[in-house]
């Protein structure tokens, strides 16, 4: 058994009231004392638990702050998002929590709102899709902030220590949304943990509950990313049939495919199944361009149009045919079978990793 592991699984024996966040001694709902890796993590972010939100597209102030109040770490994914939301957003979430979030950026998109973000006061920036340059690291730096970044091989973690990553996200093919991942997690962990080295190394993928996170700390990893089971969530903004689709699918029911990828060609992701992408398996999964009703709008917003394989889902505000846009969602979704609020699920997946519940 690796230090580590033995760290974790003693550690659980140990009760006590607290660990610390910035300095502070916080009661633990568990009253269980963190060690090893996952402790070395929250200490370093300033978290009370190793459970990290995903920087979910679409995710708002309310979301991220409820999870970083009970003690993970909020996130929003801004990739699309225009410099004045982003300001307002990182204001907003800073108001509503003391505690560190994370502003997301999809590098393929680049991170032009980077500045603004750090300058409204963004604690924690999220990179996918790439590599920050010198400058972006600089000017993180510069900030005060931190920094972590999503790879999905072990040549990733490396890239992510190259450039001074605070804390490494590897991702897997069981993930939702869009997946840098060529294969599961699992097959990557073995190579990327010893690259990481003493860097925490995070994963993403399939993770809902308090004994996935017990299982993935046991693998010596430094703490879990849920982003499926916070999209589940009263808080996250998406259309109420999308989250009902989500508690009643099984993990069988998602596909990792690239029929929507309007706005984002060929890119890959996990969503549930639906009348679009049988539709569009049935017609030989073709590129843009011979896709069976490519032309359709199936969303509105306001003066907004969304076309039938637009990679946008459906949000609340949208009016049309939800079930017929992008529905994200990862292999965990199978353990998800209900939309609490984001703050609960902190506490449930917690509860559940040191074992107060089943
Ligand atoms: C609804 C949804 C939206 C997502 N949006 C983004 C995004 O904007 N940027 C990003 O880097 N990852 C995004 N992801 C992927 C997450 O970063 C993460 O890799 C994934 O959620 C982890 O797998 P899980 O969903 O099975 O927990 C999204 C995932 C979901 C489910």
């Amino acid at each position: 058994m690796d230090k580590s592991r033995r760290a974790f699984s003693l550690g659980s024996l140990v009760a006590s009231a607290s660990v610390m966040m910035g300095g502070e001694a916080l009661a633990d709902v568990t009253g269980y004392k963190l060690s090893g890796k996952p402790e070395a993590f929250v200490k370093k972010m300033g978290i009370k638990y190793p459970i990290v939100q995903a920087v979910i597209g679409g995710s708002t102030p309310d979301l991220a702050a409820a999870v970083s109040n009970a003690g993970g770490m909020g996130g929003i994914g801004m990739s699309w998002s225009p410099e004045q939301e982003v300001r307002d957003y990182v204001k907003a979430t800073r108001s509503l929590t003391k505690a560190p979030f994370a502003i997301g950026y999809v590098l393929t998109f680049g991170a032009g709102t980077l500045p603004a973000a750090l300058d409204a006061g963004a604690p924690v920036i999220q990179f996918s899709f790439g590599t920050p340059d010198k400058k972006q690291v600089s000017m993180i730096r510069a900030a005060g902030a931190k920094f972590g970044m999503q790879v999905s091989t072990a040549d990733g973690v490396k890239q992510a220590l190259d450039v001074g990553a605070d804390y490494i996200s590897l991702q897997g093919q069981e993930a939702g949304g869009h997946v840098q991942a060529q294969g599961s997690w699992r097959d990557n962990l073995p190579r990327a943990l010893e690259t990481a080295g003493k860097t925490p190394l995070l994963v993403a993928g399939g993770l809902s509950t308090g004994k996935d996170l017990r299982e993935v700390l046991l693998m010596g990893v430094s703490g879990g990313v849920f982003g499926t089971r916070f999209a589940a969530t009263k808080e996250y903004p998406s259309h109420p049939e999308y989250k009902q689709r989500m508690i009643n699918a099984r993990s069988s029911d998602t596909a990792l495919t690239v029929c929507f990828d309007g706005g984002w060609p060929g890119a890959l992701h996990r969503v549930l199944r639906n009348p679009t992408l049988d539709a569009w398996e049935a017609a030989g999964a073709q590129w843009a361009g011979l896709r069976p009703g490519e032309g359709d709008v199936v969303g509105t917003i306001g003066d907004m149009k969304f076309a039938r394989y637009s990679l946008f889902p459906a949000f609340v505000v949208t009016q049309g045919k939800p079930q017929e846009m992008a529905m994200y969602a990862g292999q965990g979704i199978g353990a998800i079978r209900d939309i609490p609020k984001a703050g609960e699920i902190v506490e449930r997946i917690w509860s559940e990793c040191v074992g107060l519940t089943v």
